[in-house]
């Protein structure tokens, strides 16, 4: 196993966010997870990153205990988070928000034999913006700008947070495309996303989330023939 969740609870202000949060994401998997607005996607990847720490509970990640750990000493370890705003800046061209990330991992023992060029295939259509400006991408170029920074740290395990989101349908297919390479690299991810379609096409397995705690795992097939899943995500 590659990474688990062990009964996370998260409380933000004395509200509970997570209740006893418990998955596993297996190496070479691509998992999903799905739920209403506000049902607490984002915040099981934002605990697993270590944006949000977790009040009881564990997380474990290459069989080490990371629950304690600062989000670099993650990243260092080989995770890597595309957030659901994507956080490319504005000022910067593509090639620096992509190199950002070489600031934090270069000179490791991972980076050794990594070769960014392989990064850059995973969304061909990049190497024509990266002159280009953060200001001047559209919302899929963005997305794309985010998921491949995460790349160029070179992780194990990929943490995409609503990657699909308001794309057009036509470039959703690029993303589908996309994930397959990211897969074939080799790399492990885990999937906030709302659209149990795209999920059925993408994951081979997801949980569902409501109102902070898992209330199913299955395949995504699973949950597009079952009425009253469908309704638990809001379908
Ligand atoms: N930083 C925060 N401060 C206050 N409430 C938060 C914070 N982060 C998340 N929440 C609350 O936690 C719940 C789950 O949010 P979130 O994890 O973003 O859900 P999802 O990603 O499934 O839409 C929501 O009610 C949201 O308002
Ligand atoms: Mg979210």
């Amino acid at each position: 196993m590659l990474a688990e969740l062990r009964g996370l609870d998260l409380y933000i202000d004395s509200t509970q966010i997570l209740r006893s949060v418990s998955l596993k994401v297996d190496e070479g998997e691509i998992v999903c997870l799905l739920g209403r607005n506000g049902a607490g996607k984002s915040s099981i990847i934002k605990s697993i990153i270590g944006l949000y720490s977790a009040q009881s509970g564990r997380i474990m990640f290459k069989d080490k205990d990371i629950t304690n750990l600062s989000p670099r000493k993650r990243v260092l370890l080989g995770l890597a988070y595309s957030p659901e705003d994507m956080r490319v800046f504005s000022e910067l061209t593509v090639e620096e928000n992509i190199n950002l990330s070489t600031w934090i991992t270069s000179e490791t023992k991972r980076m050794k034999d990594f070769s960014i060029e392989k990064t850059f295939n995973v969304f061909p259509e990049i190497k024509k913006l990266l002159k280009r400006r953060g200001i001047y991408l559209s919302g899929g170029e963005k997305k794309m700008v985010s998921i491949t920074r995460a790349l160029a740290l070179n992780p194990t395990l990929l943490l995409l947070d609503e990657s699909f989101e308001g794309l057009a349908p036509i470039v959703v297919s690029r993303f589908r495309d996309a994930l397959r390479r990211i897969k074939d690299l080799g790399i492990t991810i885990l999937l906030a996303e709302s659209n149990v379609r795209i999920a059925s096409q993408v994951a081979e397995r997801s949980y569902i989330v409501e109102r902070g705690e898992i209330v199913f795992e299955g395949a995504p097939d699973e949950i597009l023939e079952n009425k009253k899943l469908l309704k638990l995500i809001g379908r």
